[in-house]
């Protein structure tokens, strides 16, 4: 066998990545989130420990990472011996899943008695740790010093997540599933593009109430809103999320105010939209209230209708587009027809400098979504792609405008 396993070139949207795996049952996911690495193009060179060699064998990794899998400090395959510095030096992150307790704490201590924690003090790209690891061993006051030490020294973590754990007990300390790893591996090579800003994002619906049991609401999860959150989040923005009621987690690392109607909505905005540079308006508003809501619940009178009385709500974006100084508005036209002539009309009539359409049949609790941006430049499709990916480019595409609205004229 060759000295070295010269790396796969990456792909144009791959990354050069190491997967270190420590000694944990969690290291079975491990198994999983590899192939999620190669099948979005990622060149992954796995490492791992003799611990972790007991729980997985190095021949599935192999298989799955299509590359020599490493384990030894002294392997004499590795050129001059210098596998510290070889295995890692054209790497672009180092992801460590799972992270044992032990483990973090030799980073730490920059012990470097073993492959894996060598390469890392020998590194010179991020170092991404996801933990994994029994509840009391992470709520021992040394395991979160050295968390504290870690986020100090720069280092990343990847969760952990409560929850069950293999050994039978319940709570903090259980590894992230591979698709929230892999979706922070994604955060991570993110274009910085709205570092320093801040962002200002309202999503989701809004609850009118009738009386305390029932409300008019309009068909909306809240997903294209929380994932231009979490977009904005990774390109660097401080983000404010206002949201309606919806059962969605909140993005890792974005400030959320929940709210249930539109004049709720409404004043949180007010309050927030201050400090915004961007305002990105994702919410399924209601454009009606009711007037004069029962304090109790209203009581059926058989064989009789019902009328309620409804009053029209604020316009939320358009107060925000009409402010004196305002932040950099965008709207969102979710339409059943008509998509085109709707979403020409809105924008002018908000008078917003970029509008996302999309038609409400395709968009409306789904994964994916199909947006076509507009702007004074015309009209930009952003294709079929799931509702992060359509985000994702969105944000791109705000940046772009931001810097070029900078330039003099
Ligand atoms: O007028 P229409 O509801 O179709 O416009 C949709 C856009 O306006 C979305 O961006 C939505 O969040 C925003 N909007 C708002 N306040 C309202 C109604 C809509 O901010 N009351």
């Amino acid at each position: 066998m060759k000295a070295t396993t010269p790396a796969k070139p990456a792909s144009n949207t791959g990354r050069r990545i190491l997967l270190g795996l420590t000694g944990g049952i969690a290291a079975y996911k491990s198994a999983q989130l590899v192939r999620m690495l190669v099948k979005a193009g990622h060149d992954v060179r796995v490492v791992m420990t003799e611990a972790a060699c007991r729980f997985i064998t190095p021949v599935t990794m192999q298989a799955l990472s299509g590359q020599t899998v490493w384990t030894d400090l002294w392997d004499p395959r590795v050129a001059d011996n210098m596998g510290h510095i070889e295995l890692s030096r054209d790497r672009e992150l180092i992801v460590v899943a799972p992270g044992s307790a032990n483990f973090m704490a030799k980073v730490v201590q920059g012990l470097a008695d073993d492959l894996l924690s060598t390469l890392c003090l020998a590194r010179d790209c991020p170092l991404m740790i996801a933990p994994a690891m029994n509840r009391q061993m992470w709520d021992n006051a040394a395991t979160q010093r050295n968390v504290s030490q870690l986020r100090k020294d720069g280092v990343l973590l990847a969760g952990p997540a409560p929850g069950d754990q293999a050994c039978g007990e319940t709570g903090m300390g259980r590894m992230l599933e591979p698709e929230e790893i892999f979706g922070e591996i994604e955060a991570f090579f993110q274009p910085k593009s709205l570092a320093g800003k801040r962002v200002l994002v309202t999503a989701g619906p809004t609850a009118e109430a009738i009386d305390p049991v029932r409300s008019i609401t309009n068909a909306s999860s809240g997903k294209m809103g929380y994932a231009v959150a979490r977009a904005a989040r990774e390109a660097g923005a401080q983000v404010t999320l206002i949201s309606g009621p919806t059962a969605l987690a909140t993005p890792g690392g974005v400030e959320r105010i929940d709210v249930k109607s539109a004049q709720q909505m409404f004043e949180a905005v007010k309050k927030a939209v201050a400090r915004a540079d961007v305002f990105v308006a994702v919410a399924a508003v209601s454009d009606y209230r009711v007037v004069n809501a029962a304090e109790q619940k209203i009581k059926k009178a058989s064989g009789k209708g019902m009328t309620l009385e409804l009053a029209e709500n604020p316009d939320i974006l358009a107060y925000v587009a009409k402010l004196p100084s305002p932040p950099f508005c965008v709207g969102f036209a979710a339409e059943t027809e008509k998509l085109v002539a709707h979403a020409k009309e809105k924008r002018a009539r908000k008078k917003i400098p970029l509008l996302a359409a999309n038609l409400a049949q395709q968009a409306l609790g789904a994964d994916d979504n199909e947006i076509v941006l507009y702007d004074d430049a015309g009209e930009h499709p952003l294709g079929r792609g799931s509702k992060l990916e359509q985000a994702r480019k969105l944000v791109g595409h705000v940046a772009a405008m931001l810097k070029r609205g900078k330039r003099p004229a």
